[in-house]
């Protein structure tokens, strides 16, 4: 959001066993054409964007056994619902 805007973050748990992050901005919003690459390797419509931010993400979030699912409308903000299992048998645990 360039110029400003509103960013939302909520958690709800939605199916059983199941967690949802909806990362709601009013942004620029993405053209649908455009949704099926993100996530891509080196995807990027920005100036000096490298286009791995989401590329990361999306590993991250599938070494945890989730998905993310991205809702949007050109000038109209975006929506992004990562989904994550609850079961902590089915998580990596990291020890520090
Ligand atoms: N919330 C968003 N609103 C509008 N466009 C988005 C949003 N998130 C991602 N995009 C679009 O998806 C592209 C890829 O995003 P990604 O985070 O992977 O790379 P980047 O931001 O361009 O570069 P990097 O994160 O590597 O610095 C962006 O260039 C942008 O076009
Ligand atoms: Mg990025």
């Amino acid at each position: 959001m360039e110029s400003g805007g509103k960013l939302a973050v909520s958690i709800e748990k939605s199916a059983r066993e199941t967690l949802c992050i909806v990362i709601k901005d009013s942004g620029c919003g993405i053209d649908s054409k455009r949704i099926p690459h993100l996530g891509e390797p080196f995807y990027t419509t920005k100036e000096r964007g490298i286009g791995l931010g989401l590329t990361i993400c999306n590993k991250i979030i599938n070494e945890h056994k989730g998905f993310f699912h991205v809702s949007s409308k050109k000038n109209d903000g975006t929506s992004i619902t990562i989904t994550l299992p609850m079961k902590t048998s089915e998580l990596y645990v990291v020890e520090a």
